[in-house]
C-alpha cells in the first residue's frame, strides 16, 4: 500500500519506518528541511534503539522515502498518518494548529477520484476528527471539488509507542486502536495493521471520539500511577518504611501490577505532561473538575524537585561553587528526548543556588547543549563527571549506570556523596562502600562530613 506520513518527528519516522518494513510503499513529509536533507541522504534524526536498521535497509530497498513537499508526499497514497506536534497552547489544551493546517493543505490537494484515508495519530482531543473532517472538505470545495465527502474518511489511530523501546511496541503492540463509523476505512486500516497482531494481540474497533480519549485517559492513568507511587515514597521517608518494600508488596497483587510502580524524581517526556494537561483543560471546558488529575499534576511538579532540599540541607544551604556531577539528562533511558526531562527542572534550580554542573547523558547532550548551552560542562563518559565532585546527582535511570565501578567513582569524587532520584543502588552496597547516599522514598544512608 502507499502511505504518506505528515510529521517525521519521534513518531512520525518509527511509524513510516515500520509500515516500510511490512512491504508498504511509504514517504515521510515535514516541513523541517534540514531534518529531510538528512533523513534523504541516509543519516538518522532521532536516538531509538532498532530504528536505524530498519531505516537504512527499507531505504536502501526503496520503500521509504522522504519528502518537503505534501503534495509530492500525498500522491497517490491511500492512506495518509498525521504524526503532527499537538503540544500545550496557553490554556494547556492540545494546540491543534499543526494538525489543522495540514488538514486544509490536505483539502486542497485531494481529488474525487481516488479514495483516501486521513488517520490522525497525533494524540488530539476528543472531537478533533471532525475538525480535521471539516478543515477538508471546506478547502476542497473551495476548489469546487464538491463531492469531496464521499471520496476520504477521517480515522482516530492513537499512538501508544513508549519512546526508548518504540520500534519493538509498533512492531508488536499491545493492541490497535481504529476508531471509525466507516466500514471501507475499517477495512484499509485493519488490513494496514495485520501483520502487526499476528500473534493475537487485539486491534480493538470503537468511535472515534471513544478512540481519542482512549489515548488520554491510558497516558492519564499511567501518570497516576507514578504520582501515586511518588506521594507513598514521601510517606515512606516520613514514616521509615521502604518504598520498595511497599512497591512489591502492592506490585504481587494483580489488579495493581508491578509495572510503572517506581518512584523517583517525576515523570517528564513530550506525552504524560502535555497529556494529563489536556485532558484536565478538556474537562474544565464541559464544566468537569477532574480532580484526581488536579493532584497528579501538583505531585508531578513537586517530585521534580524532591532532590532539591536534601541536596542543600547536606550542603547547609551553601550550594555556591559546589561541583555536582550529574548522571542522566533525557526524561527516560534510551532515548535522546529531553522534553520535559526532570534532570533540567534539577539542573535550573541547582545552578540557582551557584551550583557548577558537569553532566553526562549516553544520548541526550547534543539536545541539552542546544537548549542551555555552556550553563553547564559536558563530559564523554559518566567517569569524567566525578572528577573532583561535591556530589553525583543521578536523574535517568540509563542501565550503564546501574552497576558502575564504585571504588573509582570512590576515587574521582572529592565527597562520595550520591543523591539518587533514580533509586538505582542497593543500601546496602552503599553504606559497606562508605557513600552518604540519598534516593527518593528510602532511609538515607547518613556520613558524617
Ligand atoms: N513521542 C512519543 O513518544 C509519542 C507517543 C505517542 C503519541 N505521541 C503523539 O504523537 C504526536 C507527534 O509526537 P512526536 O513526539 O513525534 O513529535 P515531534 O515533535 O518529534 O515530531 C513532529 C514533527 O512534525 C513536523 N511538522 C510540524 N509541522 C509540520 C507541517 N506543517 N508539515 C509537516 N511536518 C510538520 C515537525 O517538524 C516534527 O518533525 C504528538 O501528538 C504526540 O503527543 C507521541
Amino acid at each position: 500500500m502507499k502511505i504518506a506520513v505528515i510529521g517525521t518527528g519521534y513518531v512520525g519516522l518509527v511509524t513510516g519506518t515500520c509500515f516500510s518494513e511490512t512491504g508498504n510503499n511509504v514517504t515521510c513529509v515535514d516541513i523541517d528541511k534540514n531534518k529531510i536533507k538528512k533523513l534523504s541522504s541516509g543519516e538518522i534524526t532521532i536516538y531509538e534503539p532498532g530504528l536505524e536498521k530498519l531505516f537504512i535497509r527499507n531505504q536502501k530497498e526503496g520503500r521509504l522515502h522522504f519528502t518537503n513537499s505534501l503534495e509530492d508526499g500525498i500522491k497517490d497514497a491511500k492512506v495518509i498518518f498525521l504524526a503532527l506536534p499537538t503540544p500545550p497552547d496557553g490554556d494547556g489544551n492540545a494546540d491543534l494548529q499543526y494538525v489543522l493546517d495540514v488538514s486544509k493543505n490536505i483539502g486542497l490537494l485531494l481529488t474525487t477520484d481516488d479514495y483516501k484515508v486521513i488517520i490522525d495519530k497525533s494524540t488530539v482531543p476528543v472531537g478533533t476528527a471532525e475538525k480535521v473532517s471539516k478543515a477538508i472538505t471546506e478547502n476542497a470545495k473551495t476548489k469546487n471539488t464538491l463531492d469531496i465527502d464521499h471520496t476520504f474518511d477521517v480515522v482516530s489511530n492513537p499512538e501508544f509507542l513508549r519512546e526508548g523501546v518504540a520500534v519493538e511496541d509498533f512492531m508488536k503492540p499491545d493492541r490497535v486502536i481504529i476508531g471509525t463509523s466507516s466500514e471501507k476505512a475499517k477495512k484499509v486500516v485493519g488490513d494496514l495493521y495485520a501483520p502487526f497482531v499476528r500473534q493475537g494481540n487485539p486491534i480493538i474497533y470503537m468511535d472515534v471520539r471513544s478512540a481519542e480519549l482512549t489515548k488520554y485517559a491510558a497516558n492519564s492513568f499511567l501518570a497516576t500511577k507514578i504520582s501515586f507511587m511518588n506521594e507513598i515514597a514521601q510517606l515512606c521517608e516520613r514514616m521509615g518504611a521502604d518504598v520498595d518494600m511497599v512497591r512489591k508488596g502492592i506490585g504481587s497483587d494483580e489488579r495493581i501490577g508491578r509495572r510503572f510502580l517506581f518512584p523517583g524524581v517525576g515523570y517528564g517526556g513530550s506525552c504524560f505532561p502535555k497529556d494529563v494537561k489536556a485532558l484536565v483543560q478538556s474537562s474544565r471546558e464541559i464544566n468537569y473538575d477532574f480532580k484526581i488529575l488536579n493532584a497528579v499534576m501538583h505531585v508531578n511538579e513537586a517530585q521534580k524537585l524532591h532532590l532539591i532540599p536534601k541536596i542543600k540541607a547536606y550542603f547547609k544551604n551553601d550550594l555556591k561553587d559546589k561541583k555536582i556531577a550529574f548522571w542522566g539528562l533525557a526524561f527516560k533511558p534510551n532515548t535522546d528526548d529531553i522534553r520535559e526531562a526532570p534532570a533540567l527542572d534539577i539542573i535550573t534550580a541547582l545552578l540557582k543556588e551557584g551550583a557548577v554542573i558537569s553532566g553526562f547523558d549516553p544520548e541526550a547532550m547534543n539536545n541539552v547543549k542546544e537548549l542551555i548551552g555552556d550553563k553547564i560542562s559536558y563530559v564523554q563518559n559518566q567517569y569524567d563527571a566525578l572528577t573532583d565532585a561535591d556530589a553525583l546527582v543521578i536523574a535517568t535511570e540509563w542501565s550503564e549506570f546501574r552497576t558502575p565501578d564504585f571504588n573509582r567513582m570512590m576515587d574521582s569524587m572529592k565527597n562520595k556523596v550520591i543523591f539518587d532520584g533514580r533509586n538505582l543502588f542497593d543500601l546496602a552496597q552503599m553504606e559497606e562502600c562508605g557513600f552518604h547516599y540519598e534516593s527518593v522514598g528510602r532511609k538515607s544512608i547518613v556520613k558524617k562530613k
